[in-house]
Order: C-alpha cells, then sequence, then structure tokens
C-alpha cells in the first residue's frame, strides 16, 4: 500500500511537528517529498525522486492533479470563480483595458505606462504587414478547409519568413517573434476569413487601432471607405481581452511542451493552435452555436436536448458548460452573458438563440444532474452569440479564441523559455503491453480472433 501524507505521520495519524512537508510510504520506504509554497491555490508536492528511490512514477490520466510547472502570468481560482493576469481580476482588465494593453501585461509581467505602450502598440501596427507570397498560401486551401488548420499552417509557416526571429536562446529574436506574431496573427486571422469566402485581402492600415484595423480587415472591401461600430469594436475588443490567457490548459500545456524541446515560438504556438481546435477546449464555441440552431430548427427543443445530455448514451454534452478548473461560474461567462444582451439587443438577428441559450442555462441550473457535478456556463457558452452578432460564421469563432490566446501563448512561452528549471517535456507511462516476444516470419503466424479484430486494418 502507498500512503501520502501531509504533515501528518502516516502510521499514527498524529499531527508531526518537526517540520512541515509531506511523505510517501510504500512497503519498503518512507519518503520525505518536500512541499513547494505558492503565492496562492494548493501547494505542489515534489516527487522528482520518487523513481530513484521507489522505482515507482505517479500516474495522473488527463493531469488532474499534476503542476508541471511553477507560473506566474495567470491565476485561476475555480471554486471561487477567479481569474487573474498577472494578479488583475479579470473584471477590471474586461472593463478599462485593452486587448495590446493586456498583452504587454501577460507578456512583460507589468502593466505598461502610457508611454511605453505607446511604443510597443506601433511596433507591433508596425509589423502586421504579411509578405505578398504568403496570400498565395492562404488561398491555396480548398474552401470547405476548416480555419483553425488553416491558422496553424499559417502559424507554422510564418517562421519560413523570419530565420532571424527563430533561436530561442537569443533574447533578442525571442522579443521580435513575439512583436512579428502579436503583429501578423490579426492579418492572419482576417485573411483566413476572407480566404473562405474568396473574398480579397486587405492591407493593414497603422493609423487604426489594432482591433479597429481587424474589424475592418475582416469586413470592409478593397474599393469602399469603411468604419466599423465602435461599439462593436470594443466588444470584440473585451472578448479578445477574456480569452487572452488562462493558465495550464491543453493549448498552453501543448505550447509548452513543443517550446520545451527548444521549437520557435511559431511551431510552439501552431501546436497550441492545433490544441485549441478541439470540441472540448476552444471548438466549443462553434459546437455551441450548432447546438443552438439545432433546438431552433426543430431537432430537438431544450427539455429533450437536456434529456439526451442526462441519458449520457449518444455523447452528447452540454456544449459550453463544465470546466475542469471552474467548479462556479466561469467569471468570463458571467462578464459575456450581460454583454450578450446589450449586444443582441442592438445588432442581434432576433431568431431567438439568445432565449434558448438562456433556457438551457436556467433549466441546467436548476437540474441536479448539472448542480451535483457543478457544471456551469463556461467562456464558450455565450462569446458566439456575439461573434455572430458582429458578423463572424460560426466556424471563425475558435480561429477568433485562437487569436485572442496568442498573447497567452507568447508569456508562458517566455516563461517556460526563462525558467532554469525547464527540461524537456517527457511524460513517463506506465506499460500495459506484451512482454517480450519473437519475431516470427508471416508464414509462421497465427492471429487470434481478438488480434484480427484490433489489428486488422478496416476493409
Ligand atoms: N455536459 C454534460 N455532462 C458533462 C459535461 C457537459 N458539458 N461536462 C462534464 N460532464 C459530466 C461528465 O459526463 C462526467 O459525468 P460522470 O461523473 O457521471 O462521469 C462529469 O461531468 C465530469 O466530466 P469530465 O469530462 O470528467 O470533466 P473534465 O474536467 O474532464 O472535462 C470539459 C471538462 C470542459 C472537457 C467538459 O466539461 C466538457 O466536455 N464540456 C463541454 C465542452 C466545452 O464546453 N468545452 C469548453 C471548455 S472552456 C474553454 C476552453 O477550455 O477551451
Amino acid at each position: 500500500m502507498v500512503n501520502l501524507s501531509h504533515g501528518i505521520a502516516a502510521e499514527s495519524g498524529a499531527p508531526v511537528v518537526e517540520s512541515e512537508g509531506a511523505w510517501l510510504e510504500t512497503p519498503s520506504a518512507r519518503i520525505a517529498l518536500p512541499v513547494i509554497k505558492v503565492a496562492e491555490g494548493p501547494a505542489g508536492v515534489e516527487v522528482d525522486n520518487l523513481l530513484k528511490e521507489t522505482n515507482m512514477v505517479t500516474f495522473d490520466p488527463g493531469f488532474m492533479n499534476t503542476a508541471a510547472v511553477e507560473s506566474a502570468v495567470s491565476f485561476v481560482d475555480g471554486d471561487n470563480g477567479i481569474l487573474r493576469y498577472r494578479g488583475y481580476p479579470i473584471e477590471q482588465l474586461a472593463a478599462n483595458s485593452s486587448f495590446l494593453e493586456v498583452a504587454y501585461l501577460l507578456i512583460y509581467g507589468e502593466l505598461p505606462t502610457e508611454q511605453v505602450l505607446k511604443r510597443f502598440s506601433q511596433q507591433v501596427n508596425r509589423h502586421t504587414l504579411l509578405p505578398e507570397n504568403y496570400r498565395a498560401l492562404l488561398n491555396a486551401f480548398p474552401k470547405t478547409a476548416h480555419p483553425m488548420a488553416m491558422m496553424a499552417s499559417a502559424m507554422s509557416a510564418l517562421e519560413t519568413f523570419y530565420p532571424e526571429s527563430l533561436n530561442p536562446r537569443d533574447e533578442d529574436q525571442i522579443d521580435l517573434a513575439t512583436t512579428l506574431i502579436l503583429a501578423k496573427i490579426r492579418t492572419i486571422t482576417s485573411y483566413v476569413f476572407k480566404a473562405m469566402s474568396s473574398k480579397p485581402f486587405l492591407y493593414p492600415d497603422k493609423s487604426r487601432s489594432y482591433v479597429e484595423d481587424f474589424m475592418r480587415m475582416c469586413f470592409a472591401v478593397p474599393y469602399e471607405t469603411f468604419d466599423s461600430e465602435p461599439e462593436l469594436v470594443r466588444i470584440l475588443d473585451k472578448l479578445l481581452i477574456l480569452h487572452a490567457d488562462h493558465e495550464q490548459n491543453c493549448s498552453t500545456s501543448t505550447v509548452r511542451l513543443v517550446g520545451s524541446s527548444n521549437a520557435s515560438v511559431y511551431a510552439s504556438v501552431a501546436a497550441g493552435i492545433g490544441a485549441l481546435s478541439g470540441p472540448a477546449h476552444g471548438g466549443a464555441n462553434e459546437a455551441v452555436l450548432n447546438m443552438l440552431n439545432q433546438i431552433a430548427n426543430g431537432e430537438d427543443s431544450v427539455k429533450s436536448f437536456v434529456a439526451k445530455v442526462k441519458d449520457k448514451k449518444d455523447g452528447v454534452r452540454l456544449m459550453g458548460f463544465g470546466h475542469r478548473i471552474y467548479k462556479s461560474y466561469d467569471p468570463r461567462a458571467k462578464i459575456i452573458k450581460t454583454d450578450a444582451h446589450a449586444i443582441l439587443d442592438k445588432y442581434g438577428s432576433n431568431d431567438g438563440l439568445l432565449a434558448i441559450a438562456r433556457e438551457l442555462e436556467e433549466l441546467a441550473l436548476g437540474d441536479d444532474y448539472f448542480t451535483s457535478r457543478k457544471l456551469y456556463p463556461n467562456v464558450d457558452f455565450y462569446t458566439g452569440l456575439i461573434y455572430r452578432a458582429i458578423g463572424f460564421p460560426p466556424t471563425m469563432f475558435t480561429p477568433l479564441f485562437a487569436f485572442g490566446r496568442t498573447p497567452g501563448w507568447i508569456a508562458q512561452w517566455r516563461e517556460m523559455a526563462h525558467d532554469p528549471d525547464t527540461r524537456i517535456g517527457r511524460p513517463r507511462q506506465l506499460y500495459v503491453g506484451q512482454p517480450q516476444r519473437d519475431y516470427l516470419p508471416v508464414s509462421e503466424r497465427i492471429m487470434d480472433e481478438n488480434a484480427k479484430r484490433i489489428a486488422a486494418p478496416r476493409e
């Protein structure tokens, strides 16, 4: 039996007074595990020497209970619905800041002064132009391509144009890659949008603000003047802020893992975009709208849909609900829900999707299936409705999430690269396969029925 105790003597249950710490008891050993202190949240138990001392490894599928890094970028308290970037509550940043200011905060650790912000914004805006032949790349995808695949490919391709920014050991090169990625991601996102509908790409206009010009590049045509609704620019800016970082989620962990091999920021962020595309992660915002449409089209009622979810038979989930960390209302969803009303009243298409979303939420929050599992709306539940009111189709929702998450990925990559404790990420496994066996020539092999079923390729 393995017995892990923290500040308590394992055998007796009596508190141990001599030192703060944790111990692991195995049949043959009792090992002290150093406890790592944290600023907030659960403390860490270091298991570095476990394999050496016990020939055992920890087993934690889905990393439910494993901290892989020490980080100062963002903080989430899932029980109390708290999210902070570099110590600043998300509510304050969403109400008062701008996306570029938040990007600076995440990446460099402090809010910029007026002068620094101006210089940073100018620097980013100066680099928003993409090389001409990049357009051919984005136009080469089939019209049916999902834009997230285009985004990931575009990010991978970006590094081929900037070899002077690839060295992960060179601070100037890291800074250059930071600026280039922040600058180009908005152009890439708008070009992906244009390419999907075979519309002409627009050049950036550096006299406009970052998000305002992104809107113009998405919705304007080259031969007409265009001014975005300031209210829509502001709400998009806010949504980008809300998505900018979220500690060690699936895509961020991917970015850090890829970066730990000394791969470039571009390669790491491209991998992060791939991780974000899944419907259990960033892809949920698109899935929410499909779910709402399914109900609006009469394929299901709110009640019958919720019944299907609870039934679990077909693996149907209430999309935009539940979160690995939040066991209460996601603070981002709270902010977005309020805004969704105001924006949809003014710019929405009045097709009842917001009412369906609210009805779903109300039904779920009054149902024991959801409350007993602590399933509440997450950031993706209401965002799609706002993106749609701005004018984006559902397939663009996750690319917008990726756009917003870019500063967080960069900040986390930089933290990883600067951390002296970083080693190449390389999880262990528990091997459950065949023991050693000898190779047989093909003429001598016999497969049992089970092996045939598992190993044979489909006809
Ligand atoms: N609808 C119905 N049941 C759910 C849902 C849901 N959305 N989410 C979790 N459950 C159930 C699940 O079936 C399980 O039940 P049981 O204990 O009876 O087996 C229990 O709740 C725990 O679920 P889990 O899958 O073990 O929890 P997790 O922490 O591994 O998964 C999640 C978290 C976000 C993947 C999951 O809640 C989910 O699939 N939600 C829907 C997709 C979604 O909205 N994703 C966006 C997440 S927030 C933004 C982001 O990270 O990109």
